[in-house]
């Protein structure tokens, strides 16, 4: 598979060809991945919940993070790698680079912030200092106890008019990748076509420039349940090459994920 730039993923939206994108936390699951067609891999604060058994991501360190970092690039040196900046490891700009410079160090290739225009002068200072970085907005795991629960964003129009602002103000800040998160599909659609960077989808419906997963949900050993915009492509392939296959297949095709995938 071609190497994954930066460059690649702006083309690929330039061209409407869809983006395929995963969790992953190790190197062997990484160049499975890499192997069977995912685009990008995101070291998820996910792992807070899926490997370490929390109730949410806010125990994670970026000391973690750097770790799991150092195994999914073992795994794959072509790998697109994205790492997740943990709660409260981005509050100011110097903070923002002291710990970004540690993923990058450990083998990412961009990181991931939460949060939307207050973030505008740490995302100027990464980028600055060569340090790419994805935006995620909706429902930001990291505010879970602000929205009282993981809840969808976005339904009442202020709300939604504020985060197609946001993700307006994250590619002005330099921002050149956004994640979106539980959000109605129509509003995840205007976000798409209003910015210029690449949007990547999770349970925001099928008009996104791409969709991500927790590879836990894909194959269906999620903490207890799998969620609505999930799908246990395991199930159905019988094996985890075929499910990773099929997967990206889907998201290709615009196969997945389907209205029962999304919320309004
Ligand atoms: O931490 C994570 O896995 C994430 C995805 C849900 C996008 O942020």
């Amino acid at each position: 598979m071609p190497k994954i730039t930066v460059s690649t993923l702006a083309k690929m939206k330039l061209e409407q060809k869809k983006i395929t994108a995963l969790t992953a936390y190790d190197a062997s699951f990484a160049k499975l991945f890499h192997d069977n067609g995912i685009d990008i891999v995101l070291v998820g604060d996910s792992l807070g919940m899926v490997l370490q058994g929390g109730d949410d991501t806010l125990a994670v360190t970026t000391d973690e993070i750097a770790y799991h970092t150092r195994c999914v690039r073992a795994g794959s040196k072509d790998l697109f790698v994205v790492a997740d900046m943990p709660f409260m490891s981005y509050a100011n700009p110097q903070q923002s680079c002291e710990n970004a410079a540690k993923l990058m160090r450990a083998g990412a290739n961009m990181v991931k912030v939460e949060g939307g225009e207050w973030l505008h002068e740490s995302i100027q200072a990464l980028t600055q200092q060569g340090i790419p970085v994805c935006g995620h907005l909706g429902l930001t795991p990291q505010s879970v106890h602000v929205f009282g629960g993981f809840k969808i964003q976005g339904r009442e129009q202020e709300q939604a008019d504020k985060m197609v602002a946001d993700a307006q103000a994250l590619e002005r800040a330099g921002a050149q990748l956004l994640v979106i998160e539980c959000i109605p599909s129509a509003l995840a659609k205007r976000i798409t076509e209003e910015v210029n960077i690449p949007v990547i989808g999770i349970g925001a419906g099928k008009d996104t420039d791409g969709q991500i997963l927790v590879m836990h949900d894909l194959v269906g050993i999620s903490a207890g349940y799998i969620p609505k915009f999930s799908k246990n492509y395991l199930a159905e392939s019988g094996n985890m090459p075929d499910a990773v296959k099929n997967y990206c297949s889907d998201v290709k095709s615009g196969a997945f994920p389907t209205s029962e995938h999304e919320f309004n």
